[in-house]
């Protein structure tokens, strides 16, 4: 069939397969054509590896250190009339290069946060790794988490805390700015946001691999966090994704004790604002980025998600140095160009001035629109869109190989 984006308010509900996989190729390409990851992991579980920065962390694991991978993640297969999501193509053209290049590279599809997932992925490294999980990403984002103990479901939302906040917001379709007001968070919201976004999680993951132990000596762990500029406070680092990711960063510490007796670590990564899926549900980001997009190019210092996890990986993660490279709070930073004092000087003074007529020329809108389609497959160079796809696409090495009844 052709396939056409149908985007709804901040998702597209089509992805297009040959634009998915030719994504997957370009980020390959740009790892390829780095220096190799020497000193690197060699077997990597990234939670959340189907999309954004989970992703980019399992193509730069492969292909820059040509590591073996399992990715979890949670995607919809195609059927009779849609296609499958983003996350399901691109992992199907990940592992098909993965596999062409003799790399191993087993997915997994289902709810991280449930046992049975996390069992299923015990199992597969044993069986087929032995352990020996020497690195562990946690890139998941996620609206709602069952509580695998309880079975409680919880909902997250983006909400600040406290006082309403208003500002500027774009909408992706007409371009068009407008004024959002958003009211506080109740505290039950506030709780159900760390419920679902904060570290309890990512411990029982690692907790679960330790108890089976299956992490190697000195292995790491990381999960990924976001701070951002004053503008966005009271939506992000002040909001209710702020308190969550406040709890993650404790959930590091901990996790950081936890893995000392196999003489392992615990991380976050405060990475830069991108065009993904979870950012563009996020009021008022898109229109940071766009802005920031346009400043950090012109600067020369943009960078995608795969820029981002290579730097992550080379320049603090595993450097020749040896140490891991992070700042006075024990945080990683490859934020480090977005929030540069002339890049951020540059933001508080060009937003006040931002309208819908001037955004064309004060930001880059056209870029994140642009990026906004390349995630689903759309609008990638060298794909012809007049070619009729094949909707199912096969993820070879997947479990479950029947798609249960949770899509
Ligand atoms: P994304 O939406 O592109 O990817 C989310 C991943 O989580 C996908 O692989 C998806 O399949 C998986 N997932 C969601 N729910 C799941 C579930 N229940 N079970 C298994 N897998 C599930 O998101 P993005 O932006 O790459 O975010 C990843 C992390 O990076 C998040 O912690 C986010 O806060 C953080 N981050 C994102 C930034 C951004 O600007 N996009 C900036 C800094 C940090």
């Amino acid at each position: 069939m052709l396939i056409e984006p149908k985007v709804r308010g901040y998702i597209c509900t089509t992805a297009h397969p040959a634009g998915c996989a030719q994504n997957v190729q370009e980020q390959i390409k740009y790892v390829t054509s780095h220096s190799p990851i020497t000193s690197g992991p060699k077997k990597v579980l990234i939670i959340g590896a189907s999309t954004g920065y989970g992703l980019a962390s399992r193509i730069v694991a492969a292909f820059g250190a040509k590591a073996q991978t399992i990715g979890v993640f949670f995607e919809r297969p195609a059927d009779d009339k849609r296609t499958a999501s983003a996350g399901w193509y691109h992992t199907a053209a990940f592992e098909q290069v993965a596999h062409q290049a003799g790399l191993y590279a087993k997915s997994i599809n289902g709810d991280a946060f449930s046992d049975s997932i996390k069992q299923e992925t015990i199992a597969r490294i044993k069986q087929d790794w032995g352990g020996q999980v020497d690195l562990v990403i946690y890139s998941l984002a996620s609206p709602r988490r069952t509580h695998p103990q309880t079975g409680l479901s919880f909902k997250s939302v983006l909400k600040p805390i406290g006082a309403p906040y208003s500002n500027k917001t774009i909408d992706m379709m007409s371009g068009h700015i407008s004024n959002v007001s958003i009211e506080p968070a109740t505290p039950k919201e506030v709780a159900d946001t760390i419920a679902v976004m904060g570290g309890e999680d990512w411990m029982m993951w690692i907790e679960a691999l330790l108890q089976e132990k299956l992490l190697a000596k000195a292995a790491k762990t990381i999960a990924y966090s976001y701070i951002g500029p004053k503008l966005t406070d009271p939506i992000y680092s002040k909001g209710t994704i702020g308190v969550a990711k406040k709890d993650l960063v404790a959930a590091s510490s901990m996790l950081q004790k936890r893995l000392s007796p196999i003489g392992g670590q615990a991380f976050i990564s405060v990475n830069k604002a991108l065009v993904t899926q979870a950012s563009a549900a996020i009021p008022v980001v898109p229109l940071y980025i766009s802005l920031i997009y346009k400043i950090m190019k012109e600067k020369n210092l943009h960078e995608g998600c795969i820029e981002q996890v290579y730097r992550l990986y080379s320049d603090r993660l595993y450097r020749k140095e040896g140490q891991v490279l992070v700042d006075a709070e024990g945080l990683i930073r490859i934020d480090d160009w977005e929030m540069r004092e002339d890049v951020q000087q540059a933001v508080a003074e060009l937003w006040p001035k931002i309208d819908d007529t001037n955004l064309s020329t004060m930001t880059d809108f056209v870029g994140y629109r642009h990026e906004f389609y390349k995630l689903f497959g759309f609008e990638v160079a060298g794909v012809d869109y007049t070619q009729a796809q094949r909707i199912e696409v096969p993820i070879p090495s997947l479990y479950p190989s029947k798609i249960n009844s949770v899509f």
